[in-house]
């Protein structure tokens, strides 16, 4: 499976061979979170949001009809989900990254980044990085080096879903920089980086038209689906962060909310 040619960008072959070891593939936890703690967890976004919303990628301004981003802190929440993610991750002995609540909205506007979630400091506190790809990140981890770090698992509890059908598609392809991966922007550069890359065209219409079809379809040529999860209230869905993964497709209209956390080894 691990065909890739290039160490990338500040990675060395012993980073690459311990996040190879650790490796595990996507995998989803049915009937997992209780009810009251859903509950709990969308009153909490109710009663805060209207403070705290900001609009989610492309400069998109705030309001009504955008994907919007909420940002929550480990004590105000943690309580609730750190027992899911301890038995996710089977130890205790995790770092947590950051955690965050989307609300995805199909306005019009497509949720269509391929990408990773190697890098997500950025959205911490005190660790004050620019962004989490691009020459500014570069510029930015050159200078802080103590700052890298090896991520671990994206987990994600579906909150609230308005939407006929909803997934998160996940790919048999991971890139193991330390850089979050835009596929969409950065594909030529960093093809050379991504495990599993094929030549030939792996997805079939039928899939691609049901949930890839807001994504450009020459993107994932090449890529092959390792898992579509529908979501479901009450699962959790969890991924190594490395790995390749794209919001599935919504209807106009549709909206689904979603909690994220991102952990690192310790
Ligand atoms: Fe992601």
């Amino acid at each position: 499976m691990w065909t890739v040619n290039k160490l990338p960008r500040m990675r060395s072959q012993e980073d690459i061979d311990f996040m190879r070891k650790n490796y595990k593939v996507p995998s989803k936890y049915t009937n997992f979170m209780d009810k009251s703690d859903i509950n709990q967890i969308v009153d909490f976004w109710q009663e805060n949001r209207a403070d705290r919303e900001i609009s989610a990628g492309g400069g998109a301004k705030h309001g009504k009809g955008k994907t919007l981003r909420f940002p929550w802190k480990w004590e105000e929440l943690g309580h609730i989900v750190g027992p899911y993610v301890n038995e996710i991750l089977k130890t205790k002995a995790w770092r947590l990254i950051a955690g965050r609540m989307y609300l995805v909205h199909n306005d019009g506007r497509k949720w269509d980044t391929v990408h990773t979630d190697n890098w997500n400091l950025v959205k911490t506190q005190p660790v004050a990085a620019p962004t989490n790809n691009g020459n500014k990140f570069w510029d930015w981890l050159e200078e802080n080096e103590q700052h890298k770090y090896y991520p671990w698992r994206t987990i994600v509890f579906p909150l609230q879903i308005k939407s006929k059908v909803t997934s998160t598609v996940l790919f048999d392809n991971v890139y193991f920089g330390n850089d979050c991966l835009n596929w969409n922007r950065d594909n030529e550069q960093t093809r050379n980086y991504i495990e599993n890359l094929q030549s030939e065209d792996l997805i079939s219409d039928e899939v691609y038209d049901k949930y890839l079809n807001h994504v450009d379809r020459n993107l994932v040529k090449g890529m092959e689906i390792f898992d579509i999860y529908d979501w479901q209230l009450g699962d959790a869905l969890t991924w190594d962060s490395t790995q390749l993964h794209v919001s599935g497709a919504m209807e106009f209209g549709e909206t689904k909310l979603g909690m994220t956390v991102w952990t690192a080894h310790p």
